[in-house]
């Protein structure tokens, strides 16, 4: 059996879903972890037995037995540490969002290109079995001709605060957080249409409400209590249009006067709809009757885990077995040009044209 080397860069929450994945296979072996917290380093290597350890990217890409890496940092170091790896010869899969900017993101494609090295963007509600049932009704035309679609990711208190609400390392807040994930899933379901246009709001209204009780919420690590420093977007709105005719209504928020936290991909076709969340369901006409129709699949507890070892698994194939990337990385750079015409929008107050 071939044996794969792969590192972990960025060694926070997400990378443990990251490294349970690589666990999972018996033709892995993780054999590096870099961190710039040195502590939080030693202390992965520790838990999961990994025999190099590294505060700096640069020196753990010089390891000629490491052939990928998992990309698992803050948005700001997507790019260049992603970058380095594929100069380096290594295999990337990279969290979302693909970079800070669609800009730093095509340069992220154009390394991949030139190394013709896989480079993997973390899209990992792609591996979601009600996304793929989904996306297949699609395609086979359940739905028909899909002219309206809409997209929501809405917290009631959710900023993480940390590195999240600090746009130097961000990128942003829930646009670039939780809005990347649904408008890729609305863009992979539909066959990725291109986008033309986008007309949105951002609101900077509530901050992060560190004074907030009642309710628990997830806390980036570097969390200060002391001095919470917040100066990203508590919620946004926007309208893109695609280039297949599809109009999407997209919401988002980390911070919303709202009763409940809700998600939900809708989409609306001139044959069925659909949505996938909490449930994945079909409406359509029958007999001259509405009908709903809605396939029992997977749900439940396991379900992050699952898809993060897909994800992985996926990954590894890639390399070993040449199967064809499921998540380019050019898809992560379309999304940051949406997510680039929705920042734009919002501070012009015009709609923006994407080329
Ligand atoms: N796919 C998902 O559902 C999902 C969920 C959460 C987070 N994420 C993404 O995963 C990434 C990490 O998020 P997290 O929640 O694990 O954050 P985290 O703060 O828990 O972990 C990030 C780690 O990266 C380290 N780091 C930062 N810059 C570095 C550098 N240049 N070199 C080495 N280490 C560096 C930090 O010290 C920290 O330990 C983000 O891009 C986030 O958007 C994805």
């Amino acid at each position: 059996m071939r044996m794969l080397n792969v590192g972990i860069i960025g060694s926070g929450n997400i990378s443990n879903f990251h490294m349970k994945g690589y666990l999972e296979l018996p033709n892995v072996k993780v054999i590096a972890v870099c961190d710039i917290d040195e502590k939080r380093a030693q202390a992965y290597a520790e838990k999961y037995n990994i025999p190099h350890v590294f505060t700096d990217y640069n020196e753990m890409l010089k390891l000629e037995e490491l052939e990928a890496v998992s990309v698992t940092t803050w948005n700001n170091g997507h790019a260049p540490i992603s970058i380095a790896a594929l100069k380096a010869g290594k295999h990337v899969l990279c969290e979302k969002p693909l970079a800070m900017n669609a800009k730093e993101a095509q340069e992220m494609v154009d390394a991949a290109k030139e190394s013709n090295k896989i480079l993997m963007v973390g899209f990992v509600r792609r591996f979601e079995e009600k996304a793929n049932l989904l996306k297949k009704a699609v395609e086979d035309g359940d739905l028909g001709d899909i002219y309206y679609a809409k997209t929501g990711y809405v917290r009631k208190w959710g900023n993480p605060g940390g590195w999240f609400a600090d746009k130097k390392r961000s990128g942003g807040g829930p646009v670039i957080d939780l809005g990347v994930h649904v408008i890729d899933l609305v863009r992979y379901i539909t066959g990725k249409p291109k986008p033309v246009s986008v007309t949105a709001s951002t609101f900077h209204k509530l901050g992060m409400k560190p004074h907030m009780k009642g309710q628990g919420r997830y806390l980036s690590e570097d969390y200060n209590q002391d001095e919470p420093y917040n100066d990203v977007e508590d919620a946004a709105t926007a309208l893109i249009k695609f280039d297949n005719g599809m109009t999407l209504f997209f919401e988002t928020s980390w911070v919303l006067n709202v009763k409940k936290p809700h998600n939900y991909v809708n989409l609306f076709g001139d044959k069925a709809g659909a949505q996938m969340e909490p449930e994945l369901e079909f409406y359509e006409e029958r007999n001259n009757y509405f009908t709903e129709t809605k396939p029992l699949i997977e749900t439940g507890s396991d379900q992050m885990n699952n898809i993060f070892n897909r994800q992985v698994s996926h990954f590894v194939d890639c390399i070993l077995e040449g199967k064809p990337c499921r998540n380019p990385g050019e898809d992560g750079v379309e999304i940051m040009k949406i997510l680039d015409a929705i920042y734009e929008s919002a501070e012009t107050g015009r709609e923006v044209i994407i080329k």
